[in-house]
């Protein structure tokens, strides 16, 4: 198969790169995402995953079941920019934003 074909469309990653960081030795899905940012696009690597872990599977020789899924990010919550602003001077931001709530509650 041609190296260049893009596996990860959202990141336009192709298999060439994803051959490189398996030849230096990764084993997991995830350790592809940290290298390249295969996985990271808006899709969340529901495109890429399985010919990622096709290529995983046959660099390793691990079957697919044994190929742990890309790790979930918890997703982020909204916050008014007037939260943000309020606070700069503070540097207290983050304790604001926790204090706030969540704006969809009002
Ligand atoms: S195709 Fe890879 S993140 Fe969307």
């Amino acid at each position: 198969m041609d190296k260049s074909v893009i596996i990860c469309r959202c990141e336009e990653i192709n298999i060439d790169e994803i051959e490189t960081v398996l030849k230096l030795g990764a084993e997991r899905f995830d350790d592809i995402k940290r290298i390249t940012r295969c996985g990271m696009g808006p899709c969340q690597a529901k495109m890429c995953f399985k010919p990622v872990a096709d290529l995983i599977s046959e660099y390793t020789g691990k079957t697919l079941a044994e190929i742990p899924p890309a790790r979930a990010r918890m997703p982020l919550r909204m916050t008014r920019m007037s939260v943000m602003a309020s606070n700069l001077e503070s540097g207290s931001t983050i304790k604001a934003v926790l204090e706030d709530g969540d704006p969809d509650d009002e």
